[in-house]
């Protein structure tokens, strides 16, 4: 068996990933330049103020704010963020998650949130979550973001279990890369498209069914 399973937060256990690109939509908008979902799969995963420098490279125009500026701007996307997020509630929580969790549990696998947003804790108390995570890595604890290996081995660092046997399931691309560069099984949830690195990828999280994990990651290990 796996010892542990990395979770990222945004589009894997909720749907905050869609509420990211709301709030950067409306952010760009105000600022004159239109961003579409395709766009935005490069924004998945990355820190908010990355992304903000994303957005920004989109119009030579954009390139003249000063770092107060661009501070604002990115405090600006996190305030209509967190409207968005305001009313969600375990009824957010994606398809096939929590019973996941619950496996993991039963069989004394650890649990790790690994995600970039600084609203991670938020977000896993409005779901009522937090309960089954034995360690939360969020923006506060890395230097280095996705597709940088850190926020996955920080996770498994602090449960002092080897990389090879965690699996880390991802929706981002970036997030994917960290998780193949940390040598941990990666789960993608979404298409091959974005997701072609994946070692095992699913449609939709009600895909995520913990014997079939299992048996892939089995089947890569020996
Ligand atoms: C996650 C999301 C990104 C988001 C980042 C930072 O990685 O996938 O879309 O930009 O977290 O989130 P924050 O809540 O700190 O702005
Ligand atoms: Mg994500």
């Amino acid at each position: 068996y796996p010892q542990a399973f990395i979770y990222d937060l945004d589009g894997v256990i909720t749907d905050t990933a869609e509420f990211h690109f709301f709030a950067w939509k409306k952010l760009a908008d105000g600022l004159g330049v239109s961003i579409d979902r395709q766009f935005n799969e490069q924004l998945k995963g990355i820190s908010r103020m990355d992304s903000l420098e994303q957005i920004l490279k989109l119009n030579s125009s954009l390139v003249r704010f000063t770092k107060e500026e661009k501070v604002n701007l990115a405090n600006q996307k996190n305030v209509y963020y967190l409207e968005l997020i305001e009313s969600i509630n375990s009824t957010n929580i994606l398809p096939g998650i929590e019973c996941l969790l619950k496996k993991n549990k039963e069989l004394n696998i650890k649990v790790a949130l690994g995600s970039a947003s600084k609203n991670a804790v938020q977000v896993l108390n409005q779901l009522g979550l937090t309960k089954y995570f034995d360690f939360i890595v969020d923006a506060s604890k890395v230097k280095k973001g996705k597709p940088n290996p850190e926020t996955f081995t920080t996770a498994a660092d602090h449960l002092g279990i080897p990389y090879s046997s965690c699996i880390g399931i991802e929706d981002a691309a970036a997030g994917i890369e960290a998780i193949n560069e940390a040598n941990m099984f990666s789960v993608g949830v979404g298409t091959i498209e974005h997701l072609s690195h994946a070692d095992y990828l699913v449609g939709d999280t009600s895909k995520l069914v913990f014997e079939e994990i299992v048996k892939r990651y089995k089947e890569k290990t020996v």
